[in-house]
């Protein structure tokens, strides 16, 4: 009896402790990739269901009355977007879904608005729970980018703290589960998030740790440098220094996620020959053939080029511990398989609960360039859990 018992106790803090420790690749999906020709089309067929713990899917939005909008109900329920997705947990049943709601293009004032007013909000909070049911998702991302900021209200911060905390309140007992992306610029945290009352109501919290420069800078940077470089004149502009900030605040560091971008910030020099890291330009980078955004390219767009093209150059960028490459005038900030490597093994030095890419689609998912299919999820995986 007694030694049942202890393999019971035994067996019991076992699954508990691998509960709390689980690591999770946290993977966005953005399901306009569908549309991509060629190479580039992607959808639910082509994710490995095994590659990554959570799947989330971008993007679904809200209408000014509090209701959900499903923003391409062409893509996302006639050709069965968010169906085939949920569907991948058919393969892996230990595969968590996600729906994320908001996005860069969605802006902040709708999401101000609704939140500024508690018969609306508490109508959001209903709305989203009854999507998340409809659908079949496990749980939900909240990219509401930004609180307080591009057509946001300083009440902001403590309304999105609230939606959080009554989410939390409508999902728990459905066991359903809630996270957050938030950025990366801590010099704006006092008047944008309450950390605190964030951690203790999301599983999850998905740092943006990328976007750090850009091309209205003038100078090239890179997309998403781990530690500062000796030109930085604000030392914050790093995934380091925002994973340190969270952990700082004493949030519990099995929440923190370190976001790793799938993609490069691309430039036009000035000068072919001024080609390094502060280099003045004169724009964005032309844009790729399949990601058709100036100033973006996808990582397998990256690779392609740099192996079907001729007159490039890599150069490992030691002090940011990230690469970056020209060819001609035009000059990218990227992740290889080197730098998510990097970054992948301090995740794991630091504690960190997970790992998050955007986005898969963005990855050499054909193996075009010679590395394996999902080359860098991959490394980035195998040195964080490892
Ligand atoms: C996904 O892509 C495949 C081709 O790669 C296509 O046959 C299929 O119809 C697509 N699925 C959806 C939901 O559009």
């Amino acid at each position: 009896m007694l030694r049942r018992a202890y393999v019971t106790l035994a067996i019991l803090l076992a699954i508990s402790s691998l509960a709390s420790a689980q690591k999770k690749v946290v993977c966005y999906y953005s399901s306009w990739a569908n549309y991509r020709t060629g190479n580039g089309q992607f959808n639910a067929t082509n994710i490995d269901p095994f590659l990554c713990t959570h799947l989330i899917y971008a993007f679904i939005g809200a209408n000014t009355d509090g209701t959900v909008k499903i923003l391409d109900s062409w893509n996302d329920v006639t050709l069965n977007g968010y169906k085939d997705f949920n569907n991948l947990r058919s393969k892996n049943a230990n595969l968590k879904t996600l729906v994320a709601l908001g996005g860069w293009n969605a802006g902040s004032a709708t999401y101000s608005n609704i939140c500024n007013n508690v018969a609306l909000r508490t109508a959001f909070v209903t709305n989203l729970y009854n999507f998340v049911v409809k659908w079949g998702f496990n749980g939900l991302d909240i990219d509401w980018e930004y609180p307080a900021q591009r057509g946001g209200i300083a009440a902001d911060k403590a309304n999105f703290a609230s939606l959080v905390r009554e989410l939390r309140a409508k999902f728990s007992p459905a066991k359903l589960l809630l996270s957050a992306a938030v950025s990366a610029g801590i010099n704006s945290y006092s008047t944008t998030y309450d950390l605190p009352s964030l951690a203790a109501n999301l599983d999850f919290i998905n740092l943006m740790t990328y976007d750090f420069h850009s091309s209205a800078e003038g100078k090239t940077g890179e997309n998403s440098p781990l530690y500062a470089a000796s030109i930085d004149t604000d030392k914050t502009m790093n995934s380091d220094a925002t994973v340190q900030y969270w952990i700082r605040q004493g949030v519990d560091k099995m929440k923190i996620v370190l976001g790793v971008p799938l993609y490069g910030r691309s430039f036009t020099l000035k000068s072919a020959t001024s080609n390094g890291l502060g280099a003045a330009t004169v724009g964005a980078g032309v844009a790729g053939g399949w990601s058709k955004e100036a100033g973006l390219l996808m990582y397998w767009e990256i690779c392609y080029y740099q192996m079907s093209l001729t007159g490039w150059t890599v150069q490992w960028n030691v002090a940011q511990q990230v690469p970056y490459a020209f060819r001609s005038t035009l000059w990218v900030g990227y992740e290889n398989k080197q730098s998510v490597m990097v970054k992948g093994k301090y995740a794991k030095d630091n504690g960190l609960g997970g790992v998050m890419v955007w986005a898969m689609d963005y990855e050499d998912f054909r193996n075009l360039c010679g590395g394996g299919k999902f080359p860098l999820i991959s490394a980035l995986k195998a040195n964080f859990i490892a």
